[in-house]
Order: C-alpha cells, then structure tokens, then sequence
C-alpha cells in the first residue's frame, strides 16, 4: 500500500515507542521521513532500522532547537507534508503531592512542545497544504489517579488540534489527534509498577477487563497514517480514539 507515497514527513520523539513505529509504517507507506529525537543515538538506530530519509534531532521543549530541525528537515525532504507531534512523557504522582517543577517540566514537553513544533511547521505546511497528526491520549478525555497533570496536558493537545485545526481551514491544512488507550512501550512499562501498587490489581487484569489487550505502537500508527493521508481530506479538529473500548465502557 503506497497511501502516502511522497508525503514528506517530521515525526518528533521517533527514536522508540510509537513515534518510531510511526516512522517506520510511514516509511513502509512510500513517505519520506525524518526521524527526530532528544535520544539522539536512539534516533540514529530508528532511522537506520526504519530507512528513513533522515535524521534531525531536537528536544521539543527548546524552541530554537525545534526551529533548526524543521529547517533541517525541510532542506532534506525539499519542503515539508505532514508534522506529527509524537514526543511526549509521563509522570505518575497524586496530583497535588506532585513538585510544581515536574508539573511544569510535563507541559513543557507535552503542550509547549506541541506549540511550538507547530508553529514552526506551519509555513512548510500551508506552501504543501500539508496537515498534523498530534497524539493526544484517552488522559485528555478522562481522569485516571496517578496522572492528573498528564491528563490536563493531554486535554490541552486535544485542545491545541481544535482551536489550530478551525485557525487554518481556510489555508487547507488539516490538524487532528490520536488518542490511544493503554500501549505497549517503556512509558507504560515505567507507569505499572504505581498503578498496581494504586489500585491492588494486576495491570494484566485491569487491561484485559477494560481494553482487551494492550495497544500495539502499530495500531496507532495505522491511525495516525490514514489521518495523513489524502484519504482523511474531509477530516480535521477531530481526535480519533483507539483504546479497546475502554472510554465507552460504564464498568
Ligand atoms: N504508550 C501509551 O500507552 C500511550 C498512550 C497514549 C498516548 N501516548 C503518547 O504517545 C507518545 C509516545 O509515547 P510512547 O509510549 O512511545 O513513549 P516512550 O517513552 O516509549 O517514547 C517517547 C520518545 O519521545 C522522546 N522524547 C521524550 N521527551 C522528548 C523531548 N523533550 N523532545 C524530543 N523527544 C522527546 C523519548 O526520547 C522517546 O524516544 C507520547 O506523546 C505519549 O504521551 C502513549
């Protein structure tokens, strides 16, 4: 399937999880993709995995880093189709035990850095009438104990992808979000040991109960994929949930 053949493509935090994964179905797809992460070894070895088109490194919360690897970018692809805003981190704490730093650091990675790519995107995009894939998180539609301020950071993604997607109709640059439920990547690994310990049962348990299975990085990608593509033409401010069931279910 060649459903994005010659979309040229800037994914940030591509070097693990399901940026990566993104980057490489994408690749799979016929796009052009450069991959970008602070993790700069782990994005060499994605992109050499992968045969991405690149590599242009940058930590999504300094602006000016974010500014370089678009141009970079941009320079290697000869312009620019689709931004996908991947890069994101957790924290797992009671919301109001948690440091005020950490609370600050969170939206600085998942809110001011989506902001910010975007807006340094946003030529590129309006010469392509290109679009942006941001992925938000089933945490930006409802609470979960542990992830308060990632929650509110989500929420703000989902947001950010209305407020941009409505600002740019008329320029045709389409904007939406991705809100997966529970992944299998290292931040959930990371999230598990906390939510067992919270709620006294095992993650297996609560996973199978409430989604099925774990999400694959792939299955998002496949989302986030179609969303880019000229197929989604009519599609834009919206948030595509993929979770198992998990938001529709009452119990
Ligand atoms: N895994 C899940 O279950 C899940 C569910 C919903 C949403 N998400 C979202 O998907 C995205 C990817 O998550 P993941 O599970 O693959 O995480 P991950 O921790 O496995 O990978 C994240 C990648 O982002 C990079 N990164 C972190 N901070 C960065 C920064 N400041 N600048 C640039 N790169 C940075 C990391 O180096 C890493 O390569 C995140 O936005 C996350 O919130 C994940």
């Amino acid at each position: 399937m060649s459903e994005l053949a010659g979309k040229r493509v800037f994914v940030t935090g591509s070097g693990a999880g399901i940026g990566k994964a993104i980057a490489a179905l994408f690749t799979e797809r016929g796009a052009r993709v450069v991959v970008s992460d602070l993790d700069t070894l782990a994005a060499k070895q994605a992109a050499g995995e992968i045969g991405a088109a690149g590599v242009a490194n940058c930590d999504v919360t300094d602006e000016t880093q974010v500014q370089a690897a678009i141009e970079q970018a941009v320079d290697l692809l000869g312009g620019l189709d689709v931004l996908v805003n991947n890069a994101g981190i957790e924290v797992s704490s009671p919301l109001l035990q948690q440091p005020t730093e950490s609370f600050d650091r969170i939206f600085a990675v998942n809110v001011r850095g989506t902001f910010v790519t975007m807006k340094a995107a946003t030529p590129h995009l309006v010469e392509s009438k290109g679009n942006i894939v941001n992925i938000a998180s089933i945490a930006g539609l409802g609470g979960s104990p542990l992830l308060g301020s990632y929650c509110a950071t989500k929420a703000a993604v989902i947001q950010l992808t209305r407020v941009a997607a409505v600002e740019m109709r008329p320029t045709g640059v389409r904007v939406n979000a991705v809100c997966p439920g529970f992944a299998d990547t290292a931040m959930v690994e990371r999230l598990v040991p906390d939510f067992e310990a919270a709620t006294q049962v095992p993650f297996g348990d609560l996973v199978a109960a409430k989604q099925g299975r774990l999400g694959t990085p792939q299955d998002i990608a496949e989302v986030a994929a179609f969303l880019a593509s000229d197929r989604a033409s009519w599609i834009t401010g919206s948030h595509y949930v993929l979770d198992g069931g998990l938001t529709a279910s009452l119990v």
